[in-house]
């Protein structure tokens, strides 16, 4: 794992572990919030009958946990892989494996054995891996598919080149490299790392507030305010932001992609 994806994870360390299941109006631990992906994630297994799901960068374990509860007939076996010590400590749930590693250096053969079918899930993790990661992220989930496995994963998107190039501007002045595509540019990165597409839907947005974002990143009150600079530049407030001098709120939008390794 480069320096750069590691920085991003020292600078909300404090977020991850016990804190996590309550960050950002608590949607990584809302069954609600996480259906539209278990329910994606229910339809490739029944298609695919993986022996193995990998959740990478699966955090608490919550994604799965909910699929765990709702999978028809034999469970695979259920594998959580993070770079987060921290987060893989509150993942104690019972069938689920805790594998403390970068995806970038996951094989194959850790998560599944000779003859295996295997699975991968992932859900707010791509962007994790910056401008330049976008591709490096893709390759390595293939790298660890065989042909005609299954990929299901909910990634940060941006409906308009408009609104991803203001989030792209937005996240750097918090001091984190993270990047964001249109839905478009997703199914774009996918294809040319040997990922076909077979579906994209919406997943429900996380509702991101400024005070969340301050807390997470340590914000001082100069930077919120270019922050709502740069939101109102763009005309976020056209795009359900609600801006103001200090302070601002607004939706954090997800596509959930079904593809398949060719
Ligand atoms: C936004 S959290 C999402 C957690 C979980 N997927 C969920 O939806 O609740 C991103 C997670 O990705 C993990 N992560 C970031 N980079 C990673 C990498 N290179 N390899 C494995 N996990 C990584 C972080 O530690 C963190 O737990």
């Amino acid at each position: 794992m480069s320096g750069e994806d590691l920085d991003n994870i020292t600078k909300e360390l404090r977020f991850h572990g016990g804190k996590w299941a309550t960050a950002h109006g608590s949607y990584f631990s809302d069954p609600a919030k996480a259906w539209p992906l278990v329910d994606s994630a229910l339809r490739a297994a029944s298609l695919a009958r993986p022996d193995v799901i990998a959740d990478i960068g699966g955090g608490t374990g919550f994604l799965l946990g909910e699929l765990r509860a709702r999978l028809d007939g034999a469970t695979p076996r259920l594998v959580n892989v993070d770079v987060s010590p921290q987060q893989l400590a509150v993942c104690q749930r019972r069938g689920i494996d805790p594998l403390l590693c970068s995806l970038l250096d996951l094989r194959r053969e850790a998560v599944a054995a000779e003859g295996q079918r295997l699975m991968l899930l992932s859900r707010s993790v791509m962007h994790y891996f910056g401008r330049e990661g976008q591709d490096r992220f893709l390759a390595a989930l293939r790298a660890v598919l065989r042909e005609g496995e299954l990929l299901v994963q909910q990634a940060a998107c941006f409906a308009t080149p408009g609104e991803a190039r203001c989030m792209n501007l937005l996240y750097p002045m918090m001091g984190v490299d993270k990047f964001y595509m249109t839905p478009e540019e997703l199914v774009a990165a996918h294809e040319r790392n040997g990922l076909e597409v077979l579906s994209v839907r919406r997943a429900p947005p996380l509702d991101l507030r400024s005070s969340d974002l301050a807390e997470r990143y340590a914000l001082d009150e100069a930077t919120v305010e270019r922050l709502c600079q740069i939101l109102l530049d763009h005309g976020m407030d056209r795009s359900g932001f609600a801006v103001g001098d200090r302070r601002f709120r607004g939706p954090f939008t997800y596509r959930i992609v079904t593809a398949r390794a060719v």
